[in-house]
């Protein structure tokens, strides 16, 4: 039985970086690591909260250094996600994280580039690329992101927001987010995974976001919810993300279910799948298990997945792709 098609439109493609890849790369490029091996590198995959994933995140981050290093990584991912049915990827990239080391915005965006523009012939899998920018740094420090990043705006669709999220409201990149849009960028933002509903709305009026990733808090806003639903703005929730950065206490606990009963479109995505716990399709498999949804609920999750994506409504693979959801056959279990 082949995977539920789905898109996957929350995923940081740093996340994606597994133990194994991430010891290959640092002994081609001489970089050293403060573990003894992969074993031991798992262990460190013990988050008690959002600061402790950043901390190993970003370290790990060193042995990404050529152009070669982001192929290899971003080629992984797709060939890891097509095996769990996905047919179209959104992916999101931190440049700061490595333009703050010393790898220039080109070797990132180039290499990148390199493996989603062979994606479909590959692994039949359609792309695009999502330049986030780090809400912890200045917004002149975004500004001047997007300023390098001008070269390469072929390859990159839209922009981001992500990092640590409490006391860095999006309002903080009101300019950055203008100056995207008049560069004809698309915009989406996390806002309300640690941070209140307020930022929600923030993300919605202030910088004009066409999607919110994750979104959760704003189960805690009736009115916000009603506005959501009413203007079909969709999030990206990361069930596993939010139970491994503690978010919720477990699976069992996850909003997902209200949010779809309460008619949010909502998708359902991995974040940083190397770190927590799994991928997109082992991501289905584990909401379905934990919140008990039907055949049904899984195939509106793959339907809004492609509802919610960039995909142009008069683009025929976005019929195709829907088209396959709607006459997926599950199998016996
Ligand atoms: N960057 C990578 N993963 C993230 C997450 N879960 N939240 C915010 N920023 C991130
Ligand atoms: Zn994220």
């Amino acid at each position: 039985m082949p995977p539920l098609p789905k898109a996957e439109l929350h995923l940081h493609i740093e996340g994606t970086l597994e133990p194994e890849l991430a010891f290959d790369l640092a002994a081609r490029n001489g970089v050293a690591l403060p573990y003894t091996g992969t074993e031991d590198l798992r262990k460190a995959y013990l988050f008690t909260d959002l600061q402790s994933f950043f901390d190993l995140y970003y370290e790990l981050m060193a042995v990404l250094r050529t152009a070669e290093d982001f192929t290899e990584l971003a080629d992984a991912y797709l060939a890891r996600a097509a095996a769990q049915g996905v047919r179209h990827a959104e992916i999101f990239f931190d440049p700061q994280a490595h333009t703050a080391r010393g790898v220039p915005i080109g070797t990132v965006v180039e290499g990148l580039a390199h493996a989603l523009d062979r994606a479909d012939e590959r692994h039949g899998v359609s792309t695009q690329l999502i330049m986030c920018f780090l809400r912890d740094r200045s917004a002149d420090s975004a500004m001047a992101t997007l300023d390098a990043a001008k070269p390469y705006l072929h390859h990159i669709s839209g922009v981001g927001l992500d990092s640590a999220e409490a006391g860095n409201p999006p309002a903080k990149f009101r300019e950055v987010y203008a100056a995207a849009e008049s560069l004809g960028l698309r915009k989406v933002a996390h806002a309300g995974a640690e941070g209140p509903p307020a930022y929600i709305r923030e993300a919605l009026d202030i910088l004009g976001v066409e999607r919110v990733d994750h979104g959760l808090r704003a189960m805690e806003d009736p009115e916000l919810v009603q506005r959501l639903v009413r203007e079909r703005v969709p999030l990206t929730v990361c069930p596993l993300s939010n139970v491994r950065l503690r978010a919720v206490d477990t699976l069992e606990d996850h909003p997902l279910r209200a949010m779809m009963d309460a008619g949010l479109l909502v998708t359902v995505n991995s974040d940083d799948p190397a770190y927590f716990g799994g991928y997109v399709g082992d991501t289905f498999h584990a909401v379905r298990e934990a919140l008990g949804l039907d055949r049904e609920q899984m195939r509106q999750l793959a339907r809004n997945s492609f509802e919610a994506s960039f995909l142009d409504h008069d683009e025929p693979r976005r019929r195709r792709y829907l088209d396959a959801v709607d006459t997926y056959e599950f199998g016996g279990s």
